[in-house]
């Protein structure tokens, strides 16, 4: 409980400040997004589509924010595959809401396959285990 309230400031931190114009910022939204993803696959198993709407719709506005950087930083492909993501999260929240278990579960797909390209092009593991943006 704890974690997920320091996460949640942390989140609600980075969107209050409006931007994710710099690497730190960035990596505040990557942060906050497993816990989204992990509440979402939770809600989606418990049939608890109620609350799976605001984990999406938290989803969509950090990939919104990382489409923002990666096109300012002229990282075409990465701000693609955030738009994509975005979208998806969208059609999460807006399946969730309607009620569309089916629905939200096929896109949420959207969302976890938006990782690993993005990761595998731009994410640079450091030796202490932390990460940057290549
Ligand atoms: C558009 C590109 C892009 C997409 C899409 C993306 N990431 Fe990232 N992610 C990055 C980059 C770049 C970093 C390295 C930034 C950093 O950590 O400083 C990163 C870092 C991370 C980190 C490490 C944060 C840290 O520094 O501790 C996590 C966790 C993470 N991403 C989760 C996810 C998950 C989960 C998804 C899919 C739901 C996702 N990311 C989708 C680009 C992306």
């Amino acid at each position: 409980m704890k974690k997920r309230a320091l996460l949640l400031s942390l989140f609600l931190g980075v969107c209050a400040l409006g931007l994710a114009q710099d690497e730190d910022a960035y990596k505040g939204l990557m942060k906050a997004t497993p816990p989204a993803v992990g509440g979402i696959r939770k809600n989606l198993e418990a049939k608890a589509l109620d609350a799976v709407v605001g984990d999406a719709k938290k989803l969509e506005h950090i990939f919104g924010e990382s489409a923002e950087f990666w096109t300012k930083k002229g990282g075409s492909d990465a701000a693609g595959w955030s738009k994509d993501a975005q979208a998806a999260a969208a059609k999460v929240a807006s399946a969730a809401a309607a009620g569309d278990a089916e629905g939200a579960a096929a896109a949420f797909k959207g969302v976890t396959g938006s990782c690993k390209g993005c990761h595998e092009a731009h994410r640079e593991k450091l030796a202490d285990g932390s990460y940057k943006i290549k």
